[in-house]
């Protein structure tokens, strides 16, 4: 006989012999589409021939800010849990970051693969002589560590130390914006090049981690159940 709770069609069989509809979850379809949107928009552009005169070029960026944009959409969930109390987007936090590193990884294979046909020592050259590109290389080894570790078998393993480890994507996040600032050769004193968009995000980082601060968390907490339970219930 075959498992009562077995699939039928789109239908699960209770015990009891009731079809109970699987619930969709929307929330984890909404993530993987934010995660996609990137990936399914190059190919439409490469598809549509508007990868530019230097397609290998804005490939490369397009990557990188795919890949800081998703770091910092993860980086704004738990500060989204504190001001709404919404638990349930901390269930995706994982996926997000991953999609964040699958971009970093897209973006280090255009530049290093593409762009310089995996030359090393041209790649070693061009490292000493941009600082940026070290930046980048830095946090992008923090991202992999990170990722490698996110799975449970690795919080099982270190414990205490995984939350410790874990708090390092605020330095991943920090570096990334000093190399993007960088990398696009505009000019903060004289707000040159487009300095404004590394500059807003910058802002928004400073923003999600100053909503991490345990003191400012607790009075947003407080603040959310003062409003939950109406002033005379306190
Ligand atoms: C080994 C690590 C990395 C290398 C070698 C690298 C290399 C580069 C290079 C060469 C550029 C300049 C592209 C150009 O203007 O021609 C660039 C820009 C950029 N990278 Fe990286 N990168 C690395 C890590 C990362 C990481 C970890 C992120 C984000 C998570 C990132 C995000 C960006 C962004 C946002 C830009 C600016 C894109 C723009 O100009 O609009 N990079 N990177």
């Amino acid at each position: 006989m075959m498992n009562s709770n077995f699939a039928v069609g789109s239908n699960l069989k209770s015990n009891n012999g009731i079809r109970v509809r699987p619930k969709v979850n929307w929330l984890r379809i909404g993530i993987h589409v934010l995660g996609l949107y990137p990936l399914a928009e190059l190919v439409f552009l490469y598809f549509s021939d508007q990868l530019t005169v230097n397609p290998i070029q804005f490939v490369e960026q397009f990557l990188g800010r795919a890949a800081l944009n998703l770091l910092l959409v993860t980086l704004s969930i738990t500060p989204f849990i504190t001001v709404t109390g919404w638990k349930q987007p901390g269930k995706h936090r994982r996926a997000l970051g991953l999609y964040s590193f699958l971009y970093f990884a897209l973006h280090f294979v255009t530049f290093a693969g593409i762009d310089y046909g995996l030359d090393f020592k041209e790649i070693i050259r061009l490292t000493a002589e941009k600082p940026f590109i070290f930046v980048g290389a830095f946090a992008g080894l923090i991202l992999l560590i990170l990722s490698i570790t996110s799975f449970k078998f690795w919080m099982k393993r270190l414990g205490k130390n995984w939350k410790r480890l874990h708090k390092f994507v605020y330095l991943v996040g920090g570096l990334v914006i000093l190399h993007y600032a960088w990398a696009i050769k505009g000019s903060l004193t004289t707000m040159s090049g487009d300095i404004i968009r590394p500059l807003l995000m910058g802002s928004l980082l400073s923003l999600l981690m100053f909503l991490r601060i345990p003191l400012i968390r607790k009075r947003i907490i407080a603040l959310r159940m003062k409003k939950r339970n109406g002033p005379e219930n306190l």
